[in-house]
């Protein structure tokens, strides 16, 4: 497939998929960057994503899913703008980050995995995201928030749920 051809991705990321595959000796050794940057643009790993980069890359959808599956940063289901992730291993456990983790759930009102209302935040528990030196911490979308307590990450949620009302006013 190329830029020319029906793409469910952008313009820009298309183009950028037809770069990749060149190179690389072996197609398929694109596919897991490939499923990182369609699951920014799109959201997540949908049918439609992986229907066009098994196309692109000349194997067939379940060879995507099977790759796909194996890697827990690719999700297959929607998730909010902004999707919070707290890290419960040992360092940030040890420093209240299943504290945090309740707070947060309280405070957003869904559990793990779950999906505000508005679409605005998602919220999921994960293992361990490089930060143990500053647990307990979190990370949005690709911002990292570190040493934090409740009301720190109040303060965190807060300048999200301005930015997407300002998104959202703007458009
Ligand atoms: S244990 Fe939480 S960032 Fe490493």
């Amino acid at each position: 497939m190329s830029t020319e051809t029906m793409s469910i991705f952008s313009p820009q990321l298309a183009a950028k998929f037809d770069a990749l595959v060149l190179k690389y000796p072996v197609k398929r050794s694109a596919l897991v960057p490939m499923l990182l940057y369609a699951q920014d643009e799109i959201g997540y790993v949908s049918d439609a994503v992986i229907a066009e980069i098994a196309d692109r890359l000349s194997i067939t959808p379940l060879d995507v899913r099977n790759v796909a599956t194996y890697y827990s940063m690719l999700r297959f289901k929607p998730v909010g703008k902004y999707n919070v992730q707290v890290c419960t291993n040992i360092s940030c456990m040890l420093r209240g980050a299943y504290d945090l983790f309740d707070h947060l759930q309280g405070t957003l009102g869904i559990g793990h995995k779950g999906v505000t209302a508005d679409g605005v935040f998602s919220l999921e528990e994960v293992e361990c995201i490089g930060a143990c030196c500053w647990a307990p911490a979190i990370q949005v979308n690709y911002d990292f928030h570190d040493e934090l307590t409740n009301d720190k990450v109040d303060a965190v949620l807060a300048t999200y749920r301005a930015k997407a009302k300002g998104a959202t006013t703007n458009a």
